[in-house]
């Protein structure tokens, strides 16, 4: 099936993505709204006669395929994963990435670390000359003042984030704080995803340097798509 020329880029990224994905695969289910509309035509397809197993990153994920009739297992059930599709929040030229708006970086990464191959889904507004934050953090709350104490002193500045509609810091699907590490320019990102990662007390930081050699990036447009990095999928 080709893209539906609907005007909407998220979604024939998303469509788009569903493309790749081949009977019998396991496939990582990324967090966002351009991957639900993957799931949406996953959804299709499995109706029309595709197995495959969906090893989702975050609760919302988890969600949202078993009301699409998507068959789960979680990443401990797996050994392997063929493809990752998932989202971003900005992608710079070297296609490394900020992940965690919706404070999922750190399954995110587990998930992708486990696959053969990752398709980032997007639209165009996610393309940035240089990465530039803010940088999700994911904290065990032990530690919390000691990491942003530590994150202070690399210069930037920090903000915990809050809920929507609960007082207090956004808990994980891990259980853990959020912080949004404003650094400026990132000039370093695979030197800044280690130094906040490196911090004890740091979980998980949003910044996805290490993954450009199997990536794939499906930048939905209006009517199309453009595919950036690996192609031959
Ligand atoms: C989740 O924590 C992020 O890493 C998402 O993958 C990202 O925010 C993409 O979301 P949208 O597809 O809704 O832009």
């Amino acid at each position: 099936m080709t893209n539906p020329v609907n005007g909407n880029p998220k979604e024939n990224a998303g469509f788009r993505a569903a493309e790749y994905v081949k009977d019998g695969m396991t496939v990582g289910l990324g967090t966002g709204s351009t991957v639900a509309y993957t799931m949406d035509r996953l959804a299709e397809k499995i109706k029309g006669g595709l197995r495959i197993i969906g090893v989702p990153t975050s609760i919302q994920t988890a969600m949202k395929a078993r009301e699409r009739g998507i068959p789960l297992a979680s990443l401990d059930d797996v050994t392997e994963i063929d493809l990752t599709i998932d989202g971003a929040d900005q992608i710079d030229p070297s296609l490394r990435l900020i992940k965690g708006r919706g404070a999922a970086q750190v399954r995110e990464r587990c998930v992708a670390d486990a696959s053969n191959r990752l398709i980032i889904v997007a639209d165009a507004s996610k393309l940035c000359d240089q990465l530039t934050g803010p940088v999700p953090v994911e904290v065990i709350p032990f530690a919390l003042g000691h990491v942003i104490r530590r994150l202070e002193t690399m210069g930037g500045s920090v903000v915990v984030r809050d809920g929507v509609k609960k007082d207090g810091p956004v808990l994980s699907d891990n259980g853990n704080i959020i912080l949004d590490y404003h650094s400026g320019p990132i000039n370093d990102p695979q030197g800044l995803e280690t130094e906040i990662n490196n911090i004890p007390g740091v979980v998980g930081c949003g910044i996805m340097a290490e993954f450009s050699n199997m990536m794939t990036v499906i930048i939905g447009e209006n009517d199309d798509c453009r595919i950036l990095g690996i192609n031959d999928l």
